[in-house]
């Protein structure tokens, strides 16, 4: 890891609506090869701030730059092709395609690398290369997330932007989504995660922010984070409280 900081986003103020500011200032930075985690309640604007980031909504105030190049405002597809790719948290496979249209789609701004794109996606998910053929409609939870990982990963980013990738996953398949993002980081890909699973995703952050009403309320290194009283009341259920309640056992695959 590097401290050169790869995302800066500041100051950003905007919403879905020119009268309705959700996002109202808030900040976040990654630098090179740091996991960045961003915990807040339902409604803090979190997903809010990822489409901000990525081009998806339109800021009244703020900047966004990558690498040092601006790119406040820039469409999706121009973020993707300068290194930044972006998970979003419902709706990030296309259901009726298989696994392979899907990471074909992911490539498109690779075409000529296209072939060695989808090796490195099945070697870094074996999961779903024994699943290539099969619809993503089909797939579990966890293998659909894997798949919208490895989507994103097909233009070979500097940087994941992952809006809670872990939601709604029965407990071995959040383990799973886990130790899958630790393993993209230590490939060398910077990633900006956004986590309800908080005291799990702090445990793995360089850093994490914590967002409420649009606004930064705490940042730190995710372990002086996990340990700072005021989060753990707030935020974190409380001073030695576990994880929250696990969602109960899916009754189909
Ligand atoms: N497409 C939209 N149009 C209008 N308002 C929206 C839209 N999406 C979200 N909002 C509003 O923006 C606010 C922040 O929503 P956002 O989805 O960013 O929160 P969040 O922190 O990601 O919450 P969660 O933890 O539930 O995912 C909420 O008040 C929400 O109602
Ligand atoms: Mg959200």
């Amino acid at each position: 890891m590097t401290d050169a900081p790869i995302l800066v986003a500041e100051g950003l103020v905007g919403g879905y609506v020119p009268e309705v500011d959700i996002l109202r200032g808030c900040t976040l930075t990654a630098a090179d090869g740091e996991v960045v985690v961003v915990i807040g309640p339902n409604g803090a604007g979190k997903s809010t701030l990822a489409k901000a980031v990525f081009g998806l909504i339109t800021l009244r105030e703020g900047s966004v730059t990558l690498r040092g190049e601006d790119i406040t405002g820039a469409a999706p597809h121009r973020v993707t092709s300068k290194g930044m790719s972006y998970v979003p948290q419902v709706a990030n496979v296309f259901a009726s395609l298989t696994v392979q249209e899907n990471l074909e789609i992911g490539g498109v701004l690779r075409r000529g690398e296209m072939r060695e794109r989808m090796d490195a996606m099945m070697s870094l998910f074996p999961r779903l290369g024994e699943r290539r053929r099969q619809r993503a409609g089909t797939l579990s939870g966890g293998e659909r997330q894997m798949l919208a990982m490895a989507r994103a990963l097909m233009p070979d980013p500097s940087v994941l932007l992952l809006d809670e990738p872990s939601a709604g996953l029965a407990p071995r398949a959040v383990g799973e989504v886990f130790d899958t993002v630790a393993r993209i980081n230590d490939a060398g890909v910077t990633i900006v995660m956004i986590e309800q699973n908080a005291r799990r995703a702090l445990a793995l952050a360089d850093r994490g922010y914590v967002l409420e009403g649009g606004q930064n309320r705490f940042e730190g290194p995710g372990a002086s984070l996990l340990t700072d009283p005021q989060v753990a009341e707030l935020y974190l259920g409380g001073a030695g409280a576990g994880e929250r309640p696990e969602p109960p056992p899916r009754v189909s695959s």
